[in-house]
Formats: C-alpha cells, sequence, structure tokens
C-alpha cells in the first residue's frame, strides 16, 4: 500500500564539500534542512557518505562488494557517518523537527530489507517525527561487510513503503543529456523495462550508482525525482507537484495490455 511519505535522499555532495576530507557543508545543510520545515506531509530522509564516509572508505578499502575489511576501517567509516549524522540531527533539532537517527543496520537482515523495522518508521512519521538513515559500512553475513549506500537504502525503503515521492537531492540540476551543455533531462519515461546500458546519458560514475537504483524504484511504479540540492525551493515545488527545474525517471505503469 502507498505511504503518505516523502523520501528525500540528501546526497554526500550536498551536505559535504565532497573534495575536502570530514567538511560539512554548513549553508548548504542549514537551507535544505529549513526549507523541509514547511512541508506539511510525512518525510523521511536518506543522507549519504560524501567527504566522510567516502572518504574513509577509500582510505581503508571498503567496497560495497561483502567482504572480510579491517575492523579499524569498519569502525573508523561508522564513526565517520555517525558524526555526520548528528550534525543533520543537530540542525533537525534546532529547529524543532524532530528528527530520530537510525542506523541502517537496524534496517537490514543480511542481503533484505528488515520489513518490520521500516514500516515501523512509516508509523513514527505519524507522530510527527522525522526518521533519518544514511549511507553506511554494514554487516551482512560470517564475517562479511560492504558499503549500503544512501542510494541502495532509497530503494530498500521505497520498496517496502511505496513512498507518495521519492527524491534524490543532488549537486548538479538533473539528470544531464549531455554533460558540458549542462543539458537536462526533464522526464524519462518508464514504461518498457530499462536496461541501464540502453541509456546514453553522459553521467559519472557516481551518478550512474544513483540513477541505477532509481530506475529500480521507477520499475515497482514510483516517480523518482532528482533535482539541485542547493536550490531547495525547487524541492519544495517537487513535493507540492509544481513545475520545476529537474528530472523525474516516470515510474513504470501497469500494462494496459495495448502496447
Ligand atoms: C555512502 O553513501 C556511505 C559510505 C561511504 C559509508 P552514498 O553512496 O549514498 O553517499 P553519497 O551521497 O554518494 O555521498
Amino acid at each position: 500500500m502507498q505511504q503518505d511519505i516523502v523520501l528525500i535522499k540528501l546526497g554526500g555532495s550536498v551536505v559535504t564539500h565532497k573534495e575536502r576530507p570530514m567538511t560539512i557543508n554548513k549553508p548548504a545543510i542549514d537551507r535544505i534542512i529549513k526549507s523541509l520545515l514547511s512541508v506539511k506531509v510525512p518525510i523521511m530522509l536518506v543522507h549519504g557518505g560524501g567527504s566522510f564516509g567516502h572518504y574513509w572508505s577509500t582510505k581503508y578499502d571498503l567496497h560495497s562488494k561483502p567482504e572480510r575489511y579491517s575492523s579499524e576501517g569498519i569502525a573508523v567509516v561508522h564513526e565517520s557517518m555517525i558524526s555526520l549524522n548528528h550534525i543533520l540531527v543537530k540542525s533537525m533539532l534546532k529547529l524543532k523537527m524532530n528528527p530520530y537517527s537510525v542506523p541502517p543496520f537496524s534496517l537490514i537482515l543480511g542481503n533484505k530489507p528488515f520489513m518490520k523495522k521500516i514500516f515501523q518508521l512509516a508509523s513514527m512519521t505519524k507522530d510527527k517525527i522525522i526518521p533519518i538513515t544514511y549511507g553506511d559500512i554494514v554487516y551482512r553475513t560470517y564475517h562479511k561487510y560492504s558499503i549500503l549506500s544512501g542510494d541502495e537504502l532509497m530503494t530498500m525503503i521505497s520498496s517496502v513503503l511505496r513512498p507518495k515521492k521519492v527524491i534524490f537531492a543532488i549537486n548538479v540540476d538533473g539528470i544531464y543529456k549531455n554533460i558540458q551543455a549542462k543539458d537536462v533531462v526533464q522526464t524519462i519515461e518508464d514504461r518498457a523495462p530499462i536496461k541501464f546500458s540502453e541509456v546514453n546519458f553522459d553521467i559519472t560514475g557516481g551518478m550512474k550508482r544513483k540513477v541505477r537504483e532509481a530506475f529500480k524504484i521507477s520499475l515497482a511504479g514510483m516517480d523518482v525525482h532528482f533535482v539541485n540540492g542547493f536550490k531547495p525551493e525547487r524541492l519544495l515545488k517537487i513535493i507540492e507537484n509544481k513545475k520545476t527545474e529537474g528530472t523525474v525517471i516516470k515510474g513504470k505503469r501497469p500494462s494496459t495490455g495495448n502496447a
């Protein structure tokens, strides 16, 4: 059943300065969080790692493939994500937004979403609480760990809750058709199943991963929006169903049999 929830991913390149280790983008955080104050529908947040999690994952060679990794690396990456999360939580608390931080480890069982817990997050939003989780290094199975990205969490949470809106706040205006010309694709229709290799947009590795997750969500029937997180007024317009700059990947509609 579709939940009356807006699920938003705050990209690591919005909330941190990606090129500067362990550096937050305080004005961007404050602006985007403040803009959410005016949202009347329940919100759930996910954030990325940016120059916190990604920096340490690279240092300690931790990846998204389940492996036995350095225990010190696991501890350090996890701590870096907690500290970034804490900064976001504090910024929300200051505005009395009732954030409730949830480590992603408590939302999975091995490789699967822990459905019961994810449904509980939806219940919490009815109590005017804003659950906030984040990409992290997580235990998978048999002493193997892997990076669970915020993008994958978006897919996982969407598959369980089917939020009314799924939005990725990124550091550019949308998905570019031509990266040099900064030519934003407004709509990607998703009537037929799309194989990622068939999509000939010029996107960076990081963006590619996000788009791949977004396609998974759209194939399950939900529209997925990409919007510039440095322009929170656009994010608000998406929530209010108003036209704005950005990209929407249209959710696959059930076939009518006429195709
Ligand atoms: C990464 O999460 C988390 C860690 C590296 C621990 P994401 O992959 O979602 O982060 P961003 O948004 O791309 O920075």
